[in-house]
């Protein structure tokens, strides 16, 4: 049920540089597999394995993951609340994480799926500042980016499964739609990016000189997973790196494997510029919350807000990952210098067209004032419960080539608010990430957060109210059916 097409092995000694070639006899001992693969991605293997061992004893030694009574508390209630779940049981795991473990990469990469320069390595001066960032910043900023509507010239490897190149087209064209970042197949340049059907998904962080390598390998051929590997090459560490984040999520030390603690390390304030942008759960750039565990029953993240521990990691850049890129690229500036507009529902300028705005969530039109008509309108009233059930997919016991996708908004009249209980919530094969079914429930006024996710119905709470005049719902399935049923009205 791997949600990749692509079937077929290309080989990833093509992609050796000569310099590499010269490192083979000293890994006589591993496999063919393993050498390919070592020498596909590392260079200063020997170094990167110190570095993070380094890093592993830092945050041993520092006791960055420790936590106050507080958070212990919550941890505590999170993990018991969990303990109850029987589905965590078959969880099922169909992301960047779970290829890279099952391809045995995993600890050779930095949180899971990066590539580190010996530059970025060295700049890894553990005990002290980092020169990193989300949108990462380093001394020589901006030269590590590729530039405002500067083409990055991109090549797609001879031997590449041909029925996969269409996914990184799209990954390619969401951010060049809605950023003015331009990964330009066929252009020419010194900098550039090739993509690779390497053994995983990875990628360099950041412009590093020369070619540079995005692979997109077996399991990873998702649009969602390309963006994501594409944010990487564009310069963004994930979400769960941020400085701030230990006011969003737990870290569960106890479940982390042994030897992966690098992987849970964080951001100084000192070095960090998130550019304004709120810690989402949601983001594309964000993990999902079984990554490094001992027990993958047992998550490693715990959201500190209960309502959005199944809805971490996105399965496409958000509203807030794009603002995140325009605002690091300065897109801003680039493309819309003097020209001024004013948006309704939280929506921003469009860097692609600076006179409208991009909305949130639930708003269309020029200055998102108008309600996104794709949402479907349940109208809701005072007084007694109605319920409604809600449905997408074909029923066909197979994956589908298309996403079934319905959208709702739940209204009430002016002033009031929305009450909704949610009764069932029936996914055929629910996974960690929702990937092949599940729901989306945005409750409040403010839409650009990504909104919480299911598709257990353990995995949300029974009761919410809105704080707004709308809830808006979006349902999905590529696997047989998605129902859920819920009780709403007016209040
Ligand atoms: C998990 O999967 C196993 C084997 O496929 C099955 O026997 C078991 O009933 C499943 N457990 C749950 C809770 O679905
Ligand atoms: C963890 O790994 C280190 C070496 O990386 C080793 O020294 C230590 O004994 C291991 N601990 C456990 C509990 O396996
Ligand atoms: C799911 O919803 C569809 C459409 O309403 C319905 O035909 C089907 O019986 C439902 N399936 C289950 C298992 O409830």
């Amino acid at each position: 049920l791997i949600s990749s097409s692509i079937t077929s092995v290309s080989s990833t000694l093509s992609t050796m540089s000569p310099l590499l070639l010269l490192l083979l006899p000293s890994l006589a001992l591993c496999s063919i597999k393993d050498e390919e693969r070592v020498i596909a991605i590392h260079e200063p293997l020997a170094l990167f394995h110190k570095k993070m061992h380094q890093l592993d004893k830092e945050i041993e030694q520092s006791g960055k993951l420790e936590m106050d009574d507080e958070r212990q508390k919550i941890l505590k209630e999170r993990l018991e609340a969990f303990s109850h779940l029987s589905h965590m049981d078959n969880i099922t795991h169909t992301d960047v994480l779970g290829v890279n473990a099952n391809s045995g990469l995993i600890n050779d990469l930095y949180e899971g799926d990066i590539l580190l320069t010996k530059e970025q390595l060295e700049s890894l001066s553990i005990s002290s500042s980092r020169a990193r960032r989300q949108a990462w910043k380093p001394k020589r900023f901006p030269s590590n980016i590729w530039g405002a509507n500067k083409d990055i010239p991109v090549s797609i490897d001879a031997s590449y499964p041909r029925d996969g190149i269409q996914v990184l087209r799209d990954g390619m064209r969401f951010w060049n739609d809605n950023t003015c970042v331009r990964f330009a197949e066929g252009a020419q340049g010194v900098n550039k990016v090739k993509f690779i059907y390497g053994d995983g998904c990875y990628s360099w962080i950041g412009m590093i000189g020369n070619e540079q390598q995005v692979s997109i390998g077996r399991g990873c051929g998702t649009v969602g997973t390309v963006t994501h590997e594409l944010g990487h090459t564009i310069g963004l560490y994930h979400t769960q790196s941020r400085y701030d984040r230990d006011q969003y999520v737990i870290v569960n030390d106890k479940n982390i494997q042994n030897g992966t603690a690098h992987n849970f390390d964080k951001e100084t304030a000192e070095n960090t510029d998130n550019y304004g942008i709120p810690y989402e759960y949601g983001s594309n750039m964000h993990y999902e919350p079984f990554g490094f565990a001992k027990d993958r029953k047992i998550p490693t993240l715990v959201a500190v807000s209960k309502d959005y521990q199944f809805s971490m990691g996105g399965d496409m850049p958000t509203f807030y990952d794009v603002l995140l890129v325009n605002k690091y690229y300065n897109c801003f500036e680039a493309n819309c210098k003097g020209v001024s507009v004013s948006c309704k529902n939280n929506g921003v300028q469009d860097v692609k067209n600076c006179r409208i705005c991009r909305c949130p969530t639930g708003y269309t039109g020029n200055d998102c004032g108008r309600m996104d008509p794709s949402f479907e309108v349940i109208p809701a009233k005072d007084g007694a419960r109605v319920s409604k059930s809600i449905s997408a997919g074909n029923g066909k016991w197979e994956t589908a080539t298309t996403l079934s996708k319905k959208s709702y908004v739940i209204q009430a009249p002016a002033g009031k608010r929305i009450e909704l209980i949610f009764t069932n919530i029936d996914v055929v094969f629910p996974t960690g990430d929702c990937s092949y079914g599940g729901i989306q429930i945005w409750k409040n006024k403010d839409t650009r957060m990504n909104g919480m996710r299911a598709c257990r119905k353990e995995e949300l709470a029974q009761y919410y109210l809105s704080d707004g005049e709308n809830v808006f719902i979006k349902i999905w399935n590529k696997y047989a059916y998605s129902n859920a049923t819920f009780t709403y009205r007016s209040y």
